[in-house]
């Protein structure tokens, strides 16, 4: 009876999936973080955060479940072994770690919006060479996943569209990762066909937004706005508007980085956006 009892605690303890969180101390990571505390399955093994190195994260989250280090890199994060790197820190350090992460065996989630597809190529590459998987969502959010399903319906049927992202002011990067992966999603369905190609325009340029996968993107950097995204189809006589916003608190991404957390294990190379692992 005893033995069957340790057997089937090693069996869970073996089960448990060991989490390396840089960005634990950020806006999002805090909120994932206190998340995963409270999770069975799921341990933070260490975290990074260049301020609050050396401290333990509970201290700093003032979450006594949290019992992990804190490390300045994730290099140094990287040498506690750890099964599912989660990249939630910035767009100048989002590659650097994940080429840490894939050098040292993990699987990688990536939430850290402004990679570009060159940089997802070139992990790709890494990835599918170690047999490892790499989920990148630049939003978590279930409204999202909706958004970019919707739209990829939509884009079938409508054959011109422009997507507007907004955020706010002091988002550094643009356009955001949910407007690039909404492009990159697009872009595999078909191009849009503008009535006026963009290098055909009187005027100047930037007024028709980037191009990006083919596609016309337009960001916002406005105080008032959080996170939005929206994609506008036009027809002649009738428009079609998806739109997604979410509000001030990190929860929206929670339930979708944690998903991909338990389920990246699954993949090989780089895959984009939460469907991957979803059932729609
Ligand atoms: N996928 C999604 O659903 C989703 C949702 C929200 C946000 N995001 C994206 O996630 C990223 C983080 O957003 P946030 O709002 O949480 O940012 P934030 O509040 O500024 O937090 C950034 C975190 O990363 C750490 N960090 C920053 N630069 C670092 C570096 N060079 N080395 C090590 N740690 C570093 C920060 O700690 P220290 O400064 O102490 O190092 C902090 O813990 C952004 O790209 C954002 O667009 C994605």
């Amino acid at each position: 009876m005893a033995r069957d009892f340790r057997d089937a605690a090693a069996k869970v303890a073996r089960m448990v999936i060991r989490v390396c969180l840089a960005g634990a101390t950020g806006w999002a990571g805090s909120e994932l973080a206190r998340s995963i505390a409270k999770t069975a399955d799921l341990a933070l093994v260490a975290a990074v955060s260049r301020t609050h190195a050396g401290r333990n994260l509970g201290d700093v989250l003032a979450e006594p479940r949290l019992t992990c280090p804190v490390y300045a890199s994730a290099k140094d994060a990287l040498a506690r072994s750890c099964d599912v790197f989660v990249e939630y820190t910035k767009p100048d350090s989002a590659k650097t770690n994940t080429v840490a992460a894939l050098e040292r065996g993990a699987h990688v989630v990536i939430g850290t919006s402004g990679l570009t597809e060159a940089d997802y190529a070139e992990l790709d590459l890494m990835a599918r060479n170690r047999q490892r998987g790499v989920l990148a969502c630049g939003n978590f959010a279930l409204t999202v996943v909706l958004l970019q399903k919707f739209a990829e319906t939509a884009a079938r049927l409508i054959p011109q569209w422009e997507i507007i992202d907004y955020a706010h002011d002091d988002k550094v990067d643009a356009p955001s990762g949910t407007a690039r992966e909404l492009a990159a999603r697009l872009s595999k369905v078909r191009h849009p066909e503008p009535t006026i190609p963009v290098d055909r325009i009187v005027g100047p340029r930037e007024a028709r937004g980037a191009t990006l996968s083919g596609i016309q993107v337009h960001s916002v950097r406005l105080p008032g706005y959080v996170i939005g995204a929206e994609v506008v189809f036009g027809m002649p006589d009738q428009r079609l508007t998806i739109r997604h916003d979410s509000g001030n608190s990190a929860r929206p991404y929670v339930d979708g980085a944690l998903l991909a957390i338990r389920n990246v294990a699954t993949l090989v190379g780089v895959h984009r956006g939460l469907d991957t692992v979803l059932d729609l």
